[in-house]
C-alpha cells in the first residue's frame, strides 16, 4: 500500500467515531420546539415521534426485502425477516405507552404548536398499511401539497403487496393460488377469498413436507396482530390523553381510529381460524 493510501485510511478512522458514523450531532438537534413560551413536555412529544419515523423507516426496508425473498422463493430466509418486523411493532406497540406519562393538561399546554400536523401525514406510516395491503386512496389528500411523499405513496400503491408476494410464492411452489387473487387490481384492498381460505385451511390440516409455509403464514399473523395491537394502544392513549375531542388532522378522533380497529391485512389467516379442523393426532417424540 503506497503510504498515501495508508494516511488516507488513518485519517479515515480517525474521522470516523460513534458521533460521525451515527451523525449524533445531526441527530439531536434535529429536536426544534414550537410551543412560545416553552412547554418541557414536548421534548418528549417529539422525541417520541421522531423515534417512530426511525422505525418506520427500518420496517419499510425490510418489507422490500421481504418482497425480494419471496420472488426468489426464499421461504426460509422471509421467516427471519418477518420476525423482525414483528418485534419492532412490538417494541413500538410498547413505545406508545411511554405516552401514558403524558396528563391531558400537559398536552393541552402545547397542542396548539402542532398546527394542523397529524399522524395522518405520516407517509412512511401510509407506506407500511399500503406496503402490507391495506390500499385506501382517501389517505392521498393528506399529501397532495407535497409531490415527492405522495408520488412515494403511489409506487407502494401501484406495487404488489406484502401479502401479493407471498401468495406469488406460494403459486411458484405448487400450491393452487386461485387466478383471481394472483390476477388482481393492485390498486385496491385484497378482498377475502373463499377458495383461498379452503387453500390455507388444507395446507395447516395437512402440509406433508411444506410446513415452513405454515411457519410463514403464522408469522404473518403474528405481523396483522401486532399492527392491530398497535392500534388498540394508539386508541387508548388518546382516549386518555384527548378524550373525545376532534384530531388536530380534522377527524372525529377515537371513533375514526375505531373504525380502522377491525381491518386486517391478511384476511384469509383470519377466516381459517373458523374452520371445522378435523381431529389429528400430532406425533410426539417416542
Ligand atoms: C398525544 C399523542 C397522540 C394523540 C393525541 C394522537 C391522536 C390522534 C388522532 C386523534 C388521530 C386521528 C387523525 C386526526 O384527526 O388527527 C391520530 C391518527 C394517527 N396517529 Fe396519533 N396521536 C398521538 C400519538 C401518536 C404517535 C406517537 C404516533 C406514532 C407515529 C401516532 C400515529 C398516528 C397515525 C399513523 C395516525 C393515522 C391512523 C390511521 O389512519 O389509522 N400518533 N392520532
Amino acid at each position: 500500500m503506497s503510504q498515501r493510501l495508508a494516511d488516507y485510511d488513518r485519517l479515515k478512522l480517525e474521522e470516523l467515531n460513534y458521533n460521525s458514523y451515527l451523525k449524533v450531532p445531526e441527530l439531536t438537534s434535529l429536536q426544534q420546539l414550537r410551543s412560545d413560551p416553552m412547554h418541557h413536555d414536548e421534548m418528549f412529544f417529539i422525541v417520541i415521534h421522531q423515534s417512530f419515523e426511525l422505525w418506520f423507516k427500518e420496517m419499510l426496508h425490510e418489507v422490500d426485502l421481504l418482497a425480494a425473498n419471496f420472488t426468489k422463493g426464499e421461504v426460509a430466509r422471509s421467516l427471519k425477516v418477518l420476525k423482525r418486523v414483528q418485534a419492532i411493532m412490538t417494541c413500538l406497540t410498547q413505545q406508545i405507552q411511554l405516552l401514558g406519562t403524558l396528563t391531558p393538561d400537559e398536552f393541552a399546554g402545547f397542542r396548539e404548536a402542532l398546527g394542523t400536523g397529524s399522524g395522518f401525514q405520516s407517509v412512511q406510516f401510509r407506506e407500511m398499511e399500503f406496503a402490507c395491503g391495506q390500499r385506501d386512496p382517501w389517505f392521498f389528500q393528506f399529501f397532495e401539497a407535497r409531490p415527492e411523499e405522495r408520488a412515494r405513496l403511489e409506487a407502494r400503491f401501484n406495487r404488489p403487496s406484502l401479502y401479493d408476494y407471498f401468495l406469488r410464492a406460494m403459486a411458484a411452489d405448487g400450491f393452487d393460488v386461485p387466478k383471481s387473487v394472483l390476477n388482481r387490481d393492485l390498486n385496491t384492498t385484497h378482498q377475502l377469498n373463499d377458495d383461498l381460505v379452503i387453500l390455507l385451511r388444507d395446507l395447516y390440516q395437512d402440509p406433508g413436507s411444506a410446513y415452513h409455509w405454515v411457519l410463514a403464514c403464522e408469522a404473518l399473523l403474528d405481523l396483522d396482530n401486532e399492527w392491530s395491537n398497535f392500534r388498540s394502544a394508539h386508541i387508548l392513549m388518546v382516549s386518555r390523553t384527548i378524550g373525545g375531542k376532534k384530531g388536530t388532522g380534522g377527524s372525529s378522533g377515537v371513533p375514526f381510529l375505531e373504525s380502522r380497529l377491525s381491518l386486517r391485512f391478511f384476511p384469509e389467516l383470519w377466516e381459517m381460524r373458523n374452520s371445522d379442523w378435523k381431529t389429528s393426532a400430532i406425533a410426539g417424540a417416542e
